[in-house]
């Protein structure tokens, strides 16, 4: 039985440190965004979901909240998948929803991070007595697999805006992924955030009160902790900004100082006095970008909705048959 920490050594740890190697390998040194949620990256999302500035989680929840209980009580589906299972109150609509619905009913999320995965299903086991939670251990960007048997039909969930944090090529491969899986009688659903006046986005990732700078320069923290990096906090500082032509934000942090750091079974990179690291995007959609996604990927778009101020999107698709 393998020790609940991760094991030093084991090959998700060293494909991490080559994908930490390889991104700050490039011109435009990246990182990926995966990286933030640590425990304390966790903490500090949340943080920002409740910030007056970051529109999202409410305008998705308000969405959520007025749709899901109509769209679960006439799909009627038998499990709901969850792509990253971070999104605790807009969860629980859901299940909420599918808890009503008689039979038996499973709730399956997937998520990167072990403990946090189970964590949360623990709870929501405890929670949700009559349905079945079965955590699935899985990387977005590399593909899973699913149990077999899940009761039918399957809703496909994937919140929060996250597939923004993929570029085109990426998410079309993410979502074809998705794609094939679906039976002709699963669906899709997936929020995003849209393309509006850049001042309102902006806000969103420069807050006030400095927590989504805080967070971005955890991830520092969170690569040194996890997979022995040497990177100075100190010497890195947030910076966000809407590129209007990408439709997305880029999230850096800009060095300020000459840096060395080193990668562990890898080298040592050089950071130049105002060189930056991309540590995310979070691109932005409209009804029209968002379907062509969806075609792109064999997925055809059931039913588009907004919040009332047409800030945030959410998408149900299905498989194109
Ligand atoms: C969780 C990826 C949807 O892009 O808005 C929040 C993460 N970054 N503030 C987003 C985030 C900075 C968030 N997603």
């Amino acid at each position: 039985m393998a020790s609940p920490t991760a094991p030093a050594h084991s090959a998700a740890h060293a494909r991490a440190l080559t994908e930490i190697w390889s991104g700050l390998r490039r011109s435009q040194k990246e990182l990926p965004a995966k990286f933030f949620y640590d425990h304390r990256g966790s903490e500090l999302f949340e943080r920002i979901t409740e910030l007056p500035d970051y529109y999202p989680t409410r305008c998705e929840r308000y969405i959520l909240a007025t749709w899901m209980p109509e769209l679960i009580a006439s799909f009627g589906p038998g499990t709901i998948v969850e792509l990253g299972a971070g999104s605790g109150e807009k969860t629980r609509i859901l299940l909420r929803a599918l808890e009503t619905l008689p039979g038996r009913r499973a709730y399956v999320p997937i998520d990167v991070s072990q403990e946090f995965l189970h964590r949360a299903a623990r709870q929501l086991a405890v929670e949700f007595g009559r349905l079945d939670v079965i955590p699935v251990m899985g990387d977005l960007g590399h593909g899973w697999t699913l149990p077999e048997g899940l009761p039918q039909p399957r809703l496909i969930i994937f919140l929060g805006g996250t597939v923004g944090n993929f570029d085109t090529d990426e998410a079309v491969a993410l979502l074809r992924r998705i794609a094939v899986s679906l039976q002709p009688d699963d669906r899709y659903l997936m929020g995003i955030d849209l393309r509006k006046n850049p001042a309102v986005i902006e806000a969103a990732y420069n807050d006030a009160e400095g927590v989504t700078a805080e967070f971005n320069n955890n991830m520092l923290r969170a690569l040194n902790g996890a997979y022995g990096t040497t990177f100075d906090l100190e010497a890195f500082e947030h910076r966000a900004f809407y590129d209007s032509a990408k439709h997305r934000i880029e999230m850096h942090l800009v060095c300020r100082r000459p840096h060395r750091v080193t990668v562990p079974h890898h080298g040592t990179v050089e950071v130049e006095a105002g060189e930056s690291i991309r540590t995310e995007i979070s691109c932005k959609y409209d009804e029209d970008s968002v379907a062509a996604l969806f075609e792109a990927a064999g997925l055809r778009v059931v039913e588009f909705r907004t919040d009332p101020s047409g800030r945030f999107g959410v998408v149900e698709g299905a498989p194109i048959g």
